[in-house]
């Protein structure tokens, strides 16, 4: 088996970015397998600080194939906004970037409804999507009656298919917008500035599923790069606050077309806390003192939006749950040096919920809004650990709280970040 999968176990932004860069050395290709410009990664490289939203991380490495697969929703105003920016920049390896046919394309009316609805659930409650037109995108693709893949824009019915779909989209973006101000839609226009974008995008575009099968049974080692975190999982996750994909490790197979027996490693990434954006519930939140320290010494605000992140403590029942359902062989265990200096560290171990205590999380949002986190109190250490390179030269006190993660996740730390840098990772178990 040739893959390693690096999947975010919590509410996305654990840092999965610099993993993946990382591990990208050992690896052949790097595959982008679901979401779109909703997520953001940010590498460190010596001086320089790239943030990428839909290019694999990959892209930074030089002889390294960079895939952006089927399951993925493709914004190509970003994707060629984040290519101009890399070439500013020098990086110049972009022969090796595979874009799938088959992935759908984020379209004006996809942001104008995200904005239109606010994406609220059926509740009325606020999502807090990115507003990057994930979620209508996905929406159409299931729908299948108003989606445009990228394959589609270089054949003749491109045109026909923008018209018909302008149409019906204005209808609805009337009705949702009903006493409000709007711009209409201009088919001629959109078509237009697409039919640049696709050129732009044309040496770049391939049959993706072919490729990475081809790839894998090749022998060539696969690297792949999830993104949101596994508790954003449409169909796992804390819905209806989740994204419109399966983030977890379950849509590596969809998404890629590369099936489960090939999947080799998986490797999930837990920030030492945990933080969320947008609506939704979080047992552990600390909306106070507590939580403003961790947003502070851990610069919790959003790589794509800016919003800040809430923050609250690490939850094991929530990532023993993802790491479960991910297929989690090992974790890193990310961003630790943020709790430095910090007296007293709170892990929650249990949960209260309808008078018994439960390692179970919840499959409905209602009851996880009604647990009672338990938490075990931990010392906390006040070493600087950022030039730490060993797990010997870790203070006792972060070790011990590493090993008590790892005993309720149930899975072996490999993993530990200290530091944004490639440099500052160290390596607990061979990979
Ligand atoms: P959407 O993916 O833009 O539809 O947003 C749905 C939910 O997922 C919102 O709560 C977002 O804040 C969250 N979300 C989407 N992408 C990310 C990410 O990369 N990191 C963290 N949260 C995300």
């Amino acid at each position: 088996m040739s893959g390693t999968c690096v999947i975010g176990l919590q509410w996305g932004d654990e840092a999965k970015g610099k993993i993946v860069d990382l591990l990208t050395l050992k690896h052949d290709v790097v595959v982008r397998y679901q979401g779109g410009a909703n997520a953001g990664h940010t590498v460190v490289l010596g001086e320089e600080t790239y943030k990428l939203s839909l290019l694999p991380s990959g892209v930074l490495t030089p002889g390294v194939t960079c895939v952006i697969a089927g399951g993925v929703v493709l914004n190509p105003a970003k994707v060629i906004e984040e290519l101009n920016e890399l070439k500013k920049r020098d990086v110049e390896d972009f022969d090796n970037l595979k874009i799938s046919d088959r992935a759908h394309v984020i379209f004006p009316w996809h942001f104008a409804e995200d904005g239109a609805m606010n994406q609220s659930t059926s509740d009325g409650e606020n999502i807090g999507t990115t507003g990057r037109g994930i979620g209508p995108c996905y929406r159409d693709k299931v729908g299948r009656s108003y989606a445009i893949r990228l394959g589609d824009m270089y054949r003749d019915s491109f045109r026909n298919q923008v018209e018909h779909i302008v149409k019906v989209k204005n209808r609805v973006l009337a009705a949702m917008l009903a006493g409000q101000p709007w711009e209409p839609l201009v088919a001629r226009d959109i078509h237009a500035q697409y039919a640049v974008f696709a050129e732009r995008l044309r040496p770049y575009m391939a049959d993706t599923t072919e490729y990475l099968l081809d790839a894998v049974e090749s022998g060539k080692r696969l690297l792949f790069e999830g993104a949101q975190g596994a508790l954003l999982d449409v169909d796992h996750g804390t819905y209806p606050f989740v994204t419109s994909s399966n983030s977890s490790g379950v849509g590596i197979a969809n998404g890629s077309g590369v099936p489960g027996r090939h999947l080799g490693k998986v490797i999930g990434v837990v920030k030492a806390y945990t933080t969320r954006v947008g609506g939704g519930p979080f047992p552990t939140e600390q909306d106070n003192e507590a939580g403003q320290r961790l947003r502070d010494q851990g610069n919790e605000y959003g790589t794509v939006t800016g919003r800040p992140r809430r923050c609250g403590w690490l939850d094991t029942v929530a990532v023993r749950y993802s790491a479960r359902l991910s297929g989690v062989h090992g974790i890193c265990v990310s961003l630790l040096d943020v709790l430095s200096g910090i007296e007293e560290l709170k892990i929650c171990t249990a949960y209260e919920w309808a008078g018994r205590i439960s390692r179970q999380f919840p499959s409905h949002v209602d009851d996880l809004r009604q647990v009672q986190p338990i938490y075990e109190t931990m010392p906390g250490w006040q070493e600087d650990i950022t030039g730490a390179q060993s797990i010997e030269e870790l203070p006792q006190a972060t070790r011990n709280y590493l090993d008590r993660v790892s005993e309720l996740v149930g899975v072996p730390v490999e993993l530990v970040s200290v530091g944004p840098d490639r440099r500052q990772t160290i390596q607990v178990d061979a990979l």
